[in-house]
C-alpha cells in the first residue's frame, strides 16, 4: 500500500516565527550569517563557508560570470549554469575567476570594421560603456582601440559611421604590458586621471582590461568571498551526463564547487555521478547534489557522497512539475524533514552534511522561516533574475521595467539533462514557464536590505547566528483568518485603495 505522509504539504507562507527574549546584545550589527557551505566532522571547520546564506540558483536566466562576481562581492555564491556548451561555462567560470585580481577579460569587444549602431546595440546587451576594439572583435585579438561614451554622439552621428572612424585609437591610448602588477596599474590609471587601462601581450593582443572603479568597490567589499589566493569563489553547475567532460574543463578554470543541477535527484544517475568526482578527485573536488524532499532522498545521497544537498521540488516560481507530473512537496515540509534527516545522519556519524532550500522564496521573510527550519543556505532564482546583473534582457511592459525569467525546463532553455531519466535528448514536454519579474535595480541594494530584515527577525528571536536559529527558534502553523490579520486590514490604503477589498 502506498506510503501517506500524516502532514499536510505546508510552504513558507503557512508559517510565522515567534518572538523569543532578546538581550541588549542583540543587535543587527551583531548577528553573524556566515554558514558551512560543505560537510565537516564534528569538531572540525568546514573547507568552505559562506558569510551570507544565499546561492543564485543554476539558470540560463539568473547566474553568469557577472552575476557570480557580484554576489560573491556580497559573501555568497553563484552556481554558473551549466546549460550551455563546456567551453562558454568554463569561459564564465575563468572570466569570474579572473575578475578578483581587478584583471577583466572584457566582455564588449567589437571590430573596427563595425558600426556606431552595433556599438548601440552591444551597450544594450552587456551594460557596459566601454567596448574594446580589436582585429577580430574577440576579447583577446589585436587591440586597435577603444570606444567610450566620450567618443560618439548619437544625435550628430549616423549610425552607419565605422568604428575605426571615432574610436580612440591605439596611439592616443595609455596601455600597460602583460605582467602588470594590480597595483603598478592603479598607479598608472591615478597618474594618467584614466577610466580603464588595456593590458596587453608583447603581440599587442589584449589580455585584460583594468578598471578605476573596481579599486574603489574593492575598498567596499568587506564581506567578499575570497578563494586562498583571493579570487572569487565561483560555483558551477554539472548534469548527469556529460560530467567525465565538464567537470576536469571547470576544475581547470578554477571552480571552487560544483552543483548537480537535476530536477529530481533521488536517481542512480547522481550516485555514479558522485562516484565518479570522488574516485578521481577524492575530496578535493566540492560537489552538491540534489534535489530531494524527503528523508530518503537526503540519505541516499548523503550515503552517495555529496558536499550538501539541495531540497526542493516543484516549488520555484517559473515551475510546473507539479501541474505536468504531480510530484513535489511544499517547500517548508521538505526543508523541516530533511533538516531531521540531516540531524540524525550527523548523530550517528558525526559528519554534518549543509542542506540548500531550493526555490519558492517570495517574500523576504521565507528566508529567515527557511534558515530557521534547518537550512544552512538559500537558493533563488526569481529574486536574483530582478537585478541588474542578471544576465536577462530589461524591458518595458506597459511603463514598467521588467527582465525576463524563463525556467530551465521551459523550452526556451531546453535543458533536457535537468529532467534528464535516460530517456531521449529533447524535452517532451514543458516543466517551466517563460516570464516576466519586476526590475529591481541593483543586487548590492537588494540583497543588503533581505538581509538586513533577516538579521532583525533574528533579534527578535534572541539568537545571533544561524546554528542558534535553528536550535532556538520557535515556529507557528497560520491559519487562514491569522493571514488576513497579518497584512493591512480594515484600514482604507491611500495609495492602493482600489486593490483592498
Ligand atoms: P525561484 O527562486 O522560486 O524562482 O526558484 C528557482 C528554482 O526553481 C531553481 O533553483 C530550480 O531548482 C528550479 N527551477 C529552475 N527552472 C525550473 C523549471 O523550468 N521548472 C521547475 N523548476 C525549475
Amino acid at each position: 500500500m502506498a506510503k501517506y505522509f500524516t502532514e499536510p504539504s505546508r510552504t513558507f507562507s503557512e508559517f510565522l516565527l515567534v518572538p523569543g527574549y532578546s538581550s541588549k546584545e542583540c543587535t543587527v550589527e551583531n548577528v553573524s550569517l556566515k554558514t558551512p557551505v560543505v560537510k565537516f566532522k564534528k569538531g572540525e571547520k568546514p573547507d568552505l563557508e559562506m558569510n551570507i546564506p544565499l546561492t543564485s540558483a543554476v539558470m540560463q536566466a539568473v547566474s553568469d560570470d557577472r552575476m557570480a562576481v557580484a554576489l560573491a562581492k556580497e559573501g555568497g555564491i553563484s552556481f554558473i549554469y551549466g546549460s550551455q556548451s563546456v567551453e562558454s561555462q568554463t569561459t564564465m567560470v575563468a572570466r569570474a575567476k579572473a575578475y578578483k585580481a581587478g584583471f577583466v577579460i572584457s566582455d564588449s569587444n567589437i571590430s573596427p570594421e563595425d558600426t556606431l549602431q552595433d556599438i548601440l546595440i552591444l551597450k544594450r546587451k552587456t551594460g557596459h560603456s566601454t567596448v574594446a576594439v580589436t582585429t577580430d572583435g574577440t576579447a583577446q585579438g589585436k587591440l586597435v582601440g577603444l570606444v567610450t561614451n566620450r567618443d560618439y554622439r548619437i544625435s550628430r552621428m549616423e549610425r552607419d559611421t565605422k568604428v575605426s572612424e571615432f574610436m580612440t585609437p591605439l596611439n592616443q591610448l595609455i596601455m600597460a604590458p602583460a605582467g602588470t602588477s594590480l597595483k603598478e596599474a592603479n598607479n598608472i590609471i591615478w597618474d594618467n586621471k584614466i577610466n580603464q587601462l588595456p593590458i596587453v601581450d608583447k603581440d599587442g593582443r589584449l589580455q585584460y582590461l583594468v578598471f578605476r572603479k573596481d579599486y574603489d568597490n574593492h575598498k567596499e567589499n568587506e564581506g567578499e568571498l575570497l578563494d586562498k589566493q583571493k579570487r572569487y569563489v565561483i560555483g558551477a553547475g554539472i548534469n548527469t551526463r556529460d560530467y567525465m567532460v565538464r567537470v576536469p574543463a571547470l576544475v581547470d578554470a578554477g571552480a571552487d564547487i560544483f552543483c548537480i543541477d537535476s530536477s529530481e535527484g533521488y536517481s542512480e544517475w547522481q550516485k555514479d555521478t558522485l562516484e565518479w568526482i570522488r574516485n578521481n578527485y577524492g575530496d578535493s573536488v566540492k560537489v552538491g547534489a540534489g534535489n530531494v524532499v524527503d528523508k530518503e532522498g537526503f540519505r541516499f545521497l548523503a550515503e552517495s557522497g555529496a558536499d550538501f544537498v539541495k531540497v526542493g521540488i516543484g516549488g520555484g516560481s517559473i515551475c510546473i512539475t507539479r501541474e505536468q507530473k504531480g510530484i513535489g512537496r511544499g517547500q517548508a515540509s521538505a526543508v523541516i524533514e530533511v533538516a531531521q534527516a540531516r540531524n540524525e545522519y550527523f548523530q550517528e556519524t558525526g559528519i554534518y552534511i549543509p542542506i540548500c532550500s531550493d526555490g519558492g522564496i517570495v517574500y523576504d521573510y521565507h528566508m529567515t522561516l527557511a534558515l530557521a527550519m534547518g537550512a544552512d543556505f538559500i537558493m533563488l532564482g526569481r529574486y536574483f533574475a530582478r537585478f541588474d546583473e542578471s544576465p536577462t534582457n530589461k524591458v518595458n511592459i506597459n511603463g514598467s521595467y521588467m527582465k525576463e525569467y524563463w525556467g530551465e525546463g521551459s523550452a526556451r532553455a531546453r535543458n533536457w539533462q535537468r529532467y534528464d531519466m535516460g530517456g531521449d535528448e529533447n524535452l517532451s514536454f514543458e516543466e517551466g514557464v517563460d516570464s516576466y519579474v519586476p526590475y529591481a535595480g541593483s543586487l548590492r541594494d537588494n540583497v543588503g536590505l533581505s538581509l538586513k530584515k533577516v538579521k532583525s527577525t533574528m533579534c527578535n528571536c534572541g539568537v545571533l547566528s544561524i546554528p542558534e536559529l535553528q536550535e532556538n527558534s520557535k515556529i507557528t502553523v497560520i491559519s487562514t483568518t491569522s493571514l488576513v490579520e497579518g497584512g493591512a486590514h480594515d484600514v482604507l490604503l491611500k495609495d492602493n485603495n482600489l486593490n483592498y477589498k
